[in-house]
């Protein structure tokens, strides 16, 4: 890239120098580019041909697990009759304070995924100029806005599309109580679930579905939020309306919140493990392996509640040793009148309960 601006840079200069009429450059437009120079397949020599990139629709959704296909297309205006080996180069942009990562580079036949994406990316090549991006086994961690990027020599042009997960967000708080989370802590915290921290869309996307929490919590960019659907005292005054409010970018490292996590479909099934006792916690960490599975995650019972649309009107111990029941449709004694999981804190690990098992496919 940096190398391609410079000698693009050097390139004008000498056009500029030669031509009484100046070439228009910023909409990439050449003329008489000296020949060959970094297109080694040489048919053509450029006049006057814009390489174009373009993506669409914008945006794409997915759920975890799934495939997606990112659309991107490329063309010559004019069009061109012989076809033009060029660089494809796929990027995931960063998040505030994240890095930005390659994807995929294909040159010709030879293509190469990095991190992540390794071997779980590839262009979908349905014609020629069909450069869109299909990525297998979508992980949560893959939402977020993608570059696609042709370079033909001198010309470097790119699109961008967003990827964005189906899921569902939850608030979280550890078993030592309110706001002790700083914000590496909270990426663990819900790593361990089964999820990751929530963008501000998923928030806003949530709070939009009526989302309505107290207690502010770190989201990715590193900002402490929180959303509010009915105003009140104890949750920053009824003077402001409702939203999702901000306190704006927090210390890293020296301030301490909740979190907001996000997770999306589960591949496998969770479900209430039918046993004649109930358990204490270490017991039903037991259970759950004595029957082939494993004590859920606190992830896992949202996205089967979400995704699955589980339904159970009984206390299960969960793998954070947190105690919640799903519920889809909301009845009498069955907590309140609106769909959700419910939550019960961290009772003592020698109550008895029952539990809440994950067993993948
Ligand atoms: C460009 O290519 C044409 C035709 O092949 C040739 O006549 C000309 O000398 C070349 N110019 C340069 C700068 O290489
Ligand atoms: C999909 O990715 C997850 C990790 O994100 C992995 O555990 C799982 O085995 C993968 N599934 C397939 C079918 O490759
Ligand atoms: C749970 O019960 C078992 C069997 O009664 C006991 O050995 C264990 O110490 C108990 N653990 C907890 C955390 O209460």
């Amino acid at each position: 890239m940096g190398k391609v601006h410079t000698l693009l840079a050097f390139t004008l200069q000498v056009l500029y120098s030669c031509h009484a009429a100046p070439t228009v450059f910023n909409g990439f437009i050449y003329h008489d580019i000296l020949n060959g120079t970094g297109n080694r397949n040489g048919e053509i020599h450029f006049s006057g041909i814009k390489l174009r990139v373009k993506s669409h629709p914008h945006s794409v959704f997915a759920v975890r697990g799934s495939n997606a296909i990112l659309p991107c297309r490329f063309w010559y205006e004019p069009s061109l009759t012989s076809s033009r080996r060029v660089r494809v180069k796929w990027s995931l942009l960063p998040l505030l304070g994240e890095q930005e990562s390659d994807v995929l580079v294909s040159f010709g036949h030879d293509q190469r995924s990095f991190g992540a994406f390794k071997d779980r990316v590839h262009l979908q090549k349905n014609d020629q100029g069909d450069i869109s991006l299909i990525i297998t086994n979508v992980s949560l961690r893959d939402r977020g806005l993608y570059r696609c990027e042709v370079i033909d020599g001198l010309e470097d042009e790119s699109a961008t599309v967003d990827l964005g997960l189906r899921g569902v967000v939850f608030p979280y708080q550890p078993h030592h109580g309110r706001y002790h989370l700083t914000f590496k802590e909270a990426q663990k915290a819900c790593n361990d679930q089964d999820a990751t921290v929530a963008t501000f869309d998923q928030l806003f996307a949530a709070w939009l579905e009526g989302m309505d929490w107290c207690n502010a919590g770190w989201l990715a960019d590193g900002t402490v939020q929180y959303p509010i659907v009915q105003p009140r005292q104890p949750c920053g005054g009824v003077d402001l309306g409702p939203g999702v409010r901000s306190y704006g970018a927090r210390h890293k490292h020296r301030n301490r919140y909740d979190v907001f996590c996000f997770t999306s479909a589960v591949a496998g099934q969770v479900y209430f493990l039918q046993h004649p006792q109930k358990l204490n916690f270490s017991m039903a960490v037991q259970a759950c392996i004595k029957d082939g599975a494993q004590i859920a995650k606190v992830g896992q019972l949202f996205a089967a509640w979400k995704f699955l649309k589980l339904d159970q009107c009984d206390a299960g111990w969960l793998a954070d040793g947190s105690l919640r029941y799903p519920i889809n449709n909301p009845r009498p004694n069955c907590g309140s009148q609106k769909s959700g999981v419910r939550s019960f804190g961290f009772p003592s690990p020698y109550h008895k309960h029952g539990v809440y098992c994950y067993k993948s496919r």
